[in-house]
């Protein structure tokens, strides 16, 4: 038997003498702890089957064809301490004599297990329905035993440049949990757009979701569409989007960009900026020099905001950006300059890091942390902030000052996982902000920097992917820059071990079968089809 196209690499496979099959009538057999897994699962084979699948208890765990779900908490033992996964998400799936077990050392265990065998069955078994309904399924024997090397395996998406219904949020869940990636962390406001709805302050999504125009091209052409553009999700779509990605064991991880990028929020309110003059939602991109102001009230605003948005997001991590934080009003501003000395800062600089430590405060009161991007640490991280270096000139130093100065760091650096890069310094790639980030190099990240003490090791928790969706505007536009970048990512975040590309290129060739089987618009590996490079002028 040829070893199976399974991505993320396992720890390990092993062939077994003996296998099972599948079919109409089957059974999931799960524990009471797994059985919401059991649930989905079974719900994934009936569509794309058209069989019946019994949901049944542990007593049914004989039958030949069942597939047995058990907790084994000794899966867990012995692996690393984590942020939000890591051993706990340990498995073991047998595939033997007749039967199928997935073992997991906790429920999200079981799911990552289920992942696998999802993968184990024909591709044209990840359709939404069946042509005709199947036959019995056969399934080689086989043992496959895997845990994640790191906790935090992420996907961040940016819905404030361009806002996309919450059905894409459920469609990028379904395949960041089908790669095994657990963090969806979605960038919900920027200068260009705010796109949660405040019950407290409604003028945030009355005003600041809505923009009169963008720009058409690369935006250094300073050309503009006259078109408006906008959206927002109510409570109501958030809390379905964070209850969809929790059975499917993804942690959405929300982000209100704080004190730049803030210019919608401004807009909407213009006490919270420093000049006092009516601004509007930017239409450029690139950030605006316009950031909040530092007054007390403005910090008591921004707490409120989180407050709702924690009531929304049980997410242990709040990320409040914190990147690109011009402070040229602050330093033209006589007020800002009473402030510093008021609060005995020494200047304008650090007023960002006061500013933080009053949100460090408001989410610590709800026993959430901090997320930062790197640029915090040099205004000034609270304890227990987690930092996410992503800069191309400093990310990796970043990531070892926050490290040994007790941070836990999140790596997201731009020259390997900023997805809204091209694929390929190419006129056939449709128009993206700068080139080129090839497949080949994002599977070669290595998220723990090079040169890192090995007792900080542990302070990388993991690493994500971002898509800044500025020139990105369509669904099947962001699945392009994901997909396949995305299935090496998380490869590079999930398996321990050496990596090579030339054993991971004909798996992920492979793979790619599934991806067609789900309708993804991936960028196939010779590059865009001629309708790929067609759809987003440039
Ligand atoms: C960032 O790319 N400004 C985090």
């Amino acid at each position: 038997m040829s070893a199976p196209a399974l991505i993320p690499r396992p720890t390990s496979v092993r062939n077994l003498e003996r296998g099972a099959s599948l079919s109409d009538g089957m059974s999931i057999a799960a524990d009471p702890a797994c059985a919401a897994v059991g649930d989905l699962f079974a719900g994934e084979l009936e569509a794309a089957t058209g069989w019946r699948v019994e949901r049944a208890g542990p007593e049914a765990s004989s039958l030949s064809g069942t597939v047995r779900l058990r907790l084994a908490p000794e899966l867990g033992a012995g692996g690393s301490s984590a942020l939000l996964g890591g051993a706990s998400e340990g498995y073991r799936l047998r595939v033997s004599d007749g039967m199928i077990e997935v073992a997991g050392a906790t429920a999200a265990g079981v799911f990552y297990g289920t992942r696998t065998l999802r993968q184990l069955l024909p591709a044209d078994l990840l359709r939404a329905a069946p042509p005709k309904p199947w036959g019995p399924v056969p399934l080689e024997g086989v043992e496959v035993v895997d845990a994640p090397r790191f906790g935090w395996r992420g996907m961040m998406f940016d819905v404030a440049r361009h806002f996309f219904q919450k059905s894409f949020l459920f469609r990028l869940i379904d395949l960041a949990s089908l790669h095994k990636l657990n963090v969806l962390h979605l960038h919900l406001t920027d200068d260009q757009g705010w796109r949660f709805e405040v019950e407290r302050y409604p003028r945030l999504t009355e005003v600041g979701a809505w923009r009169r125009e963008s720009p058409v091209g690369h935006y250094r052409e300073g050309k503009k569409d006259a078109t408006p553009h906008g959206g927002f999700y109510t409570r109501a779509d958030l809390e379905e989007v964070v209850a969809y990605a929790a059975r499917r064991f993804v942690t959405v991880v929300p982000e209100v960009d704080m004190p730049g990028h803030t210019q919608a929020m401004i807009a909407a309110y213009p006490e919270l900026g420093n000049t006092g003059q009516p601004l509007e939602v930017l239409t450029n991109w690139g950030g605006s020099h316009h950031v909040l102001n530092m007054e007390e009230s403005t910090a008591a605003f921004c707490a409120g905001v989180l407050e709702e948005l924690m009531g929304i997001f049980p997410s242990p991590f709040i990320h409040i950006g914190g990147d690109e934080c011009s402070t040229a009003e602050w330093e033209a501003s006589e007020r800002a300059a009473e402030l510093c000395k008021e609060r005995g800062l020494a200047g304008p600089q650090a007023l960002q890091g006061w500013f933080t430590s009053q949100m460090a405060e408001a989410v610590a009161a709800k026993g959430r942390s901090l997320v930062c991007w790197e640029e915090v640490l040099d205004a000034g991280a609270p304890p227990g902030c987690v930092i996410a270096p992503w800069r191309a000139a400093s990310a990796l130093s970043v990531a070892k000052r926050a490290a040994a100065s007790g941070h836990r760091v999140v790596m997201a650096p731009e020259p390997w996982v900023y997805f809204d890069w091209s694929y390929a310094d190419d006129p056939a790639e449709p128009l993206a902000i700068r080139p080129s980030i090839s497949v080949e190099k994002v599977y070669s990240l290595e998220p723990v920097p090079r040169g890192l003490e090995s007792e900080f090791e542990e302070m990388i928790v993991g690493s994500q992917c971002q898509l800044w969706t500025e020139y990105v505007a369509t669904r099947e536009h962001a699945e392009y820059m994901f997909f396949p970048r995305a299935c090496a990512f998380a490869e590079a975040v999930w398996s321990s071990g050496d990596r090579s590309w030339a054993e991971f290129e004909p798996r992920l060739a492979a793979h790619l079968a599934r991806l067609d089987a789900l309708g993804v618009n991936y960028r196939p590996l010779a590059g865009p089809t001629p309708g790929q490079a067609r759809v987003w002028p440039s």
